[in-house]
């Protein structure tokens, strides 16, 4: 059988740089949306006859080994979900590696321990990297490049590997690149893109390009803070990027010069400590003015939710990014449910990117269906929006012109 781009691969290994970087809980999945995400190109390979070797990260360990980012939970997952055996190899490019692909039949799947055990990974000297994309390529006799959630690292395994082997874009970084091209070449409009996560500082070139695009811009999640107090306001105990205050008063003057409508939450859900497993929450909403100096604020409050849901009415294009709330916490979950529910209710393509938000809807229940795209990507759909280079996009690119 064949897969785009690469022609025959039956019989041939075929190394995958897919991102199974899923929330865990001991060795529990908490959210395993990106194993589901990657199952159809593992799942077309091996199908074509291909012997599928699978490469992925894990959190962010120190370039050592370290058990408590062991893939293994996850290569179980992938087992279950492709139906098949799963072979697993514990380590990423040593005597376990190459036994474990050496002994794959012809449609069989396995998957390398995690490849940041490795510190030519994520090595910022090009040598040191490239040594060690040498012997990941060694494994393979093609690759193809699926983890969307990364292609805005310049790592071993998603791009330096690419430059070693024939390769091909896999299914879901094309899917994925085709919906955020959407939200950039001419968006139907009203265009309202709805931000949250705890830091402002996190989305300053996503801010900063789309103030010139979007129609509404609404904003949530602990940013608020800064901006709140950008205007003068107190907040409390909440979170607070001091040294972000002057960018957040250039934010808003610019969106009012350019007509942009930037909404800030007018009441906020607050208590007087951040959740923790032994407390039980006391929450309370005030205005957004008048937040008490013993008090953090931990999710828009209910006449927020409800102008955030009026705001999303009569969007024809929608980008969210960022939970409203601390949403794993049921008493600050209500923010990101509104906005979630009144995103399944928009007549238009809906954008829902971000690990956190993605994982919102999944974890309040919402069906995925109900939303046009859930963005496996977090970093690198915000890297996409703010016009940058997408290093693990041009390495494919670039050689196939
Ligand atoms: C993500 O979780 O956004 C991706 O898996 C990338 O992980 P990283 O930010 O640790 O590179």
């Amino acid at each position: 059988g064949s897969y785009a781009g690469l022609g025959e691969v039956g019989g041939k290994r075929i190394l995958v740089r897919s991102d199974l970087n899923v929330p865990l809980d001991g060795t529990t999945i908490t959210d395993d949306g990106r194993i589901r995400a990657s199952v159809p190109t593992i799942k077309a390979l091996a199908d074509a006859g291909a012997r599928v070797v699978v490469t992925a990260h894990l959190g962010r360990p120190k370039g050592e080994l370290d058990p408590a980012y062991s893939l293994a939970p996850v290569a179980a997952r992938l087992g279950e979900l492709l139906g098949q055996d799963v072979a697993f190899a514990t380590d990423t490019v040593g005597e376990s590696a190459r036994q474990v692909v050496a002994g794959l039949a012809d449609g069989q799947v396995a998957v390398l321990e995690n490849v940041r055990f490795n510190a030519g990974e994520t090595s910022k000297d090009d040598a040191e990297r490239g040594a060690f994309a040498d012997q990941l390529a060694g494994l393979a006799d093609a690759f193809v490049s699926d983890g969307f959630g990364v292609v805005h690292r310049k790592q071993a395994s998603v791009y330096d590997v690419a430059q070693r082997l024939p390769h091909a874009m896999g299914g879901l970084v094309a899917a994925e690149v085709d919906v955020l091209r959407r939200l950039t070449v001419d968006p139907e409009r009203p265009y309202v893109v709805v931000l949250g996560g705890s830091k402002v500082s996190d989305k300053l070139g996503v801010i900063d390009n789309l103030l010139g695009k979007a129609d509404k811009l609404l904003v949530g999640g602990g940013m608020v803070f800064t901006f709140l107090a950008a205007q003068g306001h107190e907040v409390g105990k909440s979170l607070l990027e001091e040294d972000q205050l002057d960018t957040c008063r250039d934010y808003l003057r610019r969106a009012h010069e350019a007509g942009v409508e930037l909404l800030l939450p007018t009441d906020i859900v607050v208590d007087t400590e951040f959740p923790s497993g032994d407390r039980t929450p006391a929450p309370g909403v005030v205005p957004a003015s008048e937040i008490p100096s013993d008090s953090l604020g931990l999710d828009i409050g209910p006449d927020a939710a409800a102008d955030y849901a009026k705001a999303l009415a009569d969007a024809r294009t929608v980008f969210w990014n960022g939970p409203m709330g601390v949403f794993e916490v049921d008493a600050f979950a209500a923010g990101t449910r509104a906005v979630a529910e009144a995103l399944t209710k928009v007549d238009g393509l809906t954008v829902v990117g971000g690990g956190d938000s993605a994982a919102a809807v999944r974890t309040l229940g919402f069906d995925e269906a109900a939303f046009g795209h859930i963005s496996t990507g977090g970093g690198a759909s915000l890297e996409y929006l703010e016009g940058k280079e997408l290093p693990g996009i041009t390495v494919l690119l670039d050689e196939e012109e």
